[in-house]
């Protein structure tokens, strides 16, 4: 039997259930969620298969070792016990980052410094070479208990590389996807985005869509291990591709805004989608419920005015937009409306009854996810 390891899957705080239930349906295996994460184990195949595939993970981490420790010499004792050689070579660019929490040992630079200095005794060659790599190996503790892992994806899995052009406020691509996948739309419904900026939540939903692995073109840090072997990962990768459909979607993703649109269909255009989308330039006002024999899903992401002056302008927005709702969708129970909402001022606005809430985090902000 392959070998098993423990992984860690960092997510957006709020998103850890969406995540959980991705990881569910990609076969991993002891998932548990935790605040911002949810462990799970599997092989490397999965780990392969978890960074490619998974569409609401920020980046998955490799769990080296567990320890408890108080001291930096025992601290070093649980470091000498990792076979640092598989991860790490003269190519490596050796980054450490600290979290500690309710623990003796709590100065961040000093064990990151501590860690560095004995990893390079027990690697002497390590970080000599050309070319550097970038590593980062993670140590956290809480309440004197730690644990080292490594970092597998290497740039952030929400960077998916087709949102060069990003518009105003733009959404992280794997809170779109959390939020496609929180509604329960499927790729014969119809889906309107009607304020959709550059495009994050009509792409996200085009490459669900048309089952296409969206982080096929990421280069991972796990694939510049001294132990990676090519053979296991482009298995892996050949599934992602055999998977992909060619299904016709009805995405309608709109906005009044000129350089909005140009972003979105320029983003389209990247991730090989824009044949499944379509774009159009209409105010929300003038947006009328198409027919949609499987029903459909109304999804917005709207401005909340946080600049001075703004506020009263973009809460009329929002009163219109309650109307709006109330008279083509909320009675229509083949269509559900998602609406990203900021506080109970921008809530109060839309006078209409909510079903289901999620509170997660956006550039920052504790906001709701609202469905109606
Ligand atoms: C928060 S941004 C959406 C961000 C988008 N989800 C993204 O990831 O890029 C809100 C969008 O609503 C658009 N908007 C504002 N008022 C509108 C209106 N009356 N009709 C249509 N779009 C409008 C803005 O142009 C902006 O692109």
């Amino acid at each position: 039997m392959a070998k098993q390891h423990k992984f860690y899957a960092v997510v957006v705080p709020g998103l850890e259930r969406i995540a959980a239930h991705e990881l569910q349906s990609l076969s991993a295996h002891d998932i548990n969620i935790e605040y911002g994460g949810v462990a799970f184990s599997g092989t490397l195949e999965l780990l392969y298969r978890v960074n490619l595939r998974a569409r609401t993970i920020t980046r998955v981490l490799i769990r080296l070792r567990t320890f408890r420790s108080m001291t930096l010499d025992g601290l070093g004792y649980d470091l000498k016990k990792v076979a640092w050689h598989l991860f790490f070579d003269e190519n490596t660019a050796l980054d450490i980052e600290v979290h500690s929490h309710r623990s003796r040992l709590n100065h961040s630079d000093d064990i990151a410094a501590f860690a560095k200095t004995y990893i390079q005794k027990l690697l002497p060659k390590l970080g000599t070479g050309n070319q550097q790599q970038p590593q980062t190996l993670h140590i956290r503790l809480d309440n004197n208990r730690g644990v080292l892992s490594l970092d597998t994806s290497g740039e952030r899995l929400d960077r998916r590389g087709y949102r060069l052009n990003a518009a105003k406020a733009p959404l992280r691509e794997t809170i779109a996807a959390a939020m496609v996948q929180w509604s329960g739309w499927s790729p014969e419904q119809t889906l309107l985005v009607p304020m959709c900026g550059s495009g994050t939540l009509a792409i996200e939903a085009a490459l669900m869509g048309q089952n296409i692995a969206p982080n096929i073109n990421h280069d991972f840090a796990c694939l510049h291990y001294p132990s990676y072997k090519d053979k296991p990962f482009q298995k892996v990768l050949a599934k992602c591709a055999a998977m992909q459909k060619d299904a016709k979607l009805n995405i309608f993703a709109s906005d009044n805004h000129e350089g909005a649109l140009q972003a979105c269909l320029d983003n389209a255009k990247r991730a090989h989608i824009e044949a499944n989308i379509h774009v159009e330039k209409k105010d929300v006002h003038d947006l009328i419920k198409p027919e949609a024999e499987q029903g459909g899903v109304l999804m917005l992401n709207p401005p909340y005015g946080q600049r001075i002056g703004e506020q009263a302008k973009v809460l009329s927005l929002w009163v219109d937009l309650g109307n709006m709702i109330r008279a083509q969708f909320s009675d229509d129970e083949t269509w559900k409306t998602i609406i990203i909402c900021p506080d109970a001022e921008h809530e109060k606005a839309l006078k209409l009854n909510i079903k289901k809430r999620l509170k997660l985090k956006h550039g920052g902000l504790d906001v709701m996810l609202l469905e109606i």
